[in-house]
C-alpha cells in the first residue's frame, strides 16, 4: 500500500456573484437627464460610475454577520400617524386610487419638501395601499437617502453599485453589461419577488427613483400579500397561520470550511403570515423567487403549497397594480420627468417588466434604490385580514 502524502493546494477565490470591487466606469454612459441631476447635487463623477463596495464579502459567515439582529433604534413611522393623513393630502392637487385593492397616486407634491409629519403619514399611507407613486420629482440623491434612513436603517448592500453608500443603482447597462433582452420567449420571463427578504430584518419601505424613465415600457407591478391572504379560505388561512418559511438570497458566498460545495445563498426564516404593525392586517409573506420551503413540512408539501400560494398572487389581476413610469408622456423639452415609487416589501411582491431596449438614449431607465429595513415582522394571532377589518364583505 502507498502512502499519501498531505498537500497542500492553493486556490485563488474570485467572488461567485461575478462582481468587481470598486468603482467603474460607466459614467460616460450615464444617459443625459440622469448626469444632470448627479451634476446639479454635486455627485463626483470623476473617479467614476457607480461605485461597488470595497470589501465584498466571500464568505457566507461574513454575510450572515451583516446586520445579524434587531435594530434597537427602530422606529414604525406610520404608528400614530393622522388616519386622515390631513398634513399630507392638503399639500397635494389630487389623490388618486390607481386601483381599489393596491396603489395610490399623490399629484402635486414633491418629497423633497415632505416635513416629518407628512412623512409618517406617508408611512400610514404606504402600509394600507401598499404602493404610492410620486412623479414629475426632483430629488437630490442626498434627500433620498435622507427620507430612507427616516423609514429605517438604510440597507448598504455589500455587493450591489451605488451611487452613495445606501443608495443601490439599478441600471440594466450597467448591472447587465449589455443591452436588455426585451423579449424572453416561455413562461418564465416574469420575477416576482421581495427585496431582501433574506435579511434578519427584512426590508419594509423602499424607494425607487427613476431619474431616466424609457419612452415606453419598463413598467413595474406590484401584488398586495393582504389582498392575497384575503384569497384563501378561512381553514387554509388557520393552516398557513404561524408557520414559517426559508427566505434565500439572491446573491451567493462560499462556506468556509467546504468550498467545494460551491456557492451558497444566505437562508433566514421568517413568518409565514406577518401582521403588519402600523395597519395590524394580515399577510402572506411569501415570494417565488427567494422563499424555497415552508418549516416543518414534507418538501412535496411545501412545493405544493407554496406554488399555489404564488398562484394566488400572480393570477389575481384585482389584487395587483402596474406602475407605468411615463405618466402623462415628456414635457415641454422632450423630457420625462423623474418617478419616484414606495412600497411596503413585507406587504407585496413586485416585478420589473423586462419590454424595453435600452440601446438607445430616449430609452434608458436608470434608478436609484433606497431600502429602509424594519425589524422582523410577525404574526399576531390576535390580528385581522384586510377585509376582515375593514368589514369588506359585509358590504
Ligand atoms: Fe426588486
Amino acid at each position: 500500500m502507498s502512502k499519501v502524502q498531505s498537500q497542500s493546494i492553493s486556490i485563488e477565490l474570485k467572488n461567485p456573484n461575478g462582481v468587481k470591487e470598486g468603482y467603474e466606469d460607466y459614467s460616460g454612459k450615464l444617459p443625459s437627464t440622469t448626469r444632470k441631476r448627479l451634476e446639479k447635487y454635486g455627485i463626483d463623477l470623476s473617479k467614476g460610475y457607480p461605485k461597488r463596495p470595497n470589501e465584498i464579502p466571500l464568505f457566507l459567515d461574513d454575510a450572515y454577520k451583516i446586520r445579524n439582529q434587531v435594530n434597537p433604534e427602530y422606529v414604525e413611522r406610520g404608528i400614530g400617524a393622522d388616519p386622515e393623513k390631513k398634513a399630507l393630502f392638503s399639500g397635494a392637487k389630487q389623490v388618486v386610487n390607481l386601483t381599489k385593492y393596491i396603489g395610490t397616486e399623490i399629484i402635486g407634491l414633491q418629497l423633497q419638501d415632505l416635513n416629518e409629519k407628512q412623512l409618517d403619514e406617508l408611512a400610514l399611507l404606504i402600509a394600507e395601499r401598499v404602493v404610492v407613486v410620486f412623479r414629475d420629482q426632483d430629488l437630490s440623491p442626498q434627500k433620498h437617502l435622507e427620507i430612507g434612513s427616516y423609514y429605517g436603517e438604510v440597507e448598504v448592500h455589500p455587493l450591489t453599485a451605488q451611487v452613495l453608500p445606501g443608495s443601490t443603482v439599478v441600471w440594466d447597462k450597467f448591472n447587465r453589461g449589455g443591452p436588455l433582452i426585451e423579449f424572453q420567449k416561455g413562461a418564465s420571463g416574469s420575477y416576482w419577488h421581495t427585496d431582501l427578504d433574506h435579511e434578519f430584518s427584512p426590508a419594509g419601505i423602499t424607494h425607487l427613483h427613476l431619474d431616466s424613465i424609457p419612452s415606453v415600457g419598463g413598467d413595474t407591478g406590484y401584488i398586495s400579500g393582504y389582498a392575497a391572504f384575503d384569497k384563501l379560505s378561512p381553514s387554509f388561512q388557520k393552516f398557513l397561520e404561524g408557520k414559517k418559511a426559508i427566505h434565500k438570497s439572491a446573491h451567493r458566498y462560499y462556506k468556509r470550511d467546504d468550498l467545494l460545495a460551491g456557492p451558497q445563498h444566505l437562508e433566514r426564516e421568517h413568518d409565514l403570515v406577518v401582521t403588519h404593525p402600523v395597519t395590524g392586517w394580515k399577510s402572506l409573506f411569501v415570494n417565488p423567487a427567494h422563499v424555497v420551503r415552508i418549516v416543518g413540512l414534507e418538501r412535496d408539501e411545501s412545493d405544493l403549497i407554496l406554488k399555489y400560494l404564488n398562484d394566488v398572487f400572480a393570477k389575481n389581476l384585482d389584487i395587483q397594480v402596474r406602475i407605468n413610469w411615463q405618466g402623462s408622456g415628456p414635457g415641454e423639452d422632450g423630457i420625462i420627468k423623474p418617478v419616484s415609487v414606495l412600497w411596503d416589501n413585507r406587504i407585496s411582491q413586485h416585478v420589473a417588466i423586462p419590454d424595453y431596449n435600452d440601446s438607445w438614449e430616449g430609452s434608458v431607465r436608470h434608478a436609484h434604490r433606497v431600502t429602509s429595513l424594519s425589524i422582523p415582522t410577525k404574526f399576531d394571532p390576535e390580528s385581522k385580514s384586510q377585509r376582515e377589518a375593514l368589514g369588506l364583505d359585509k358590504k
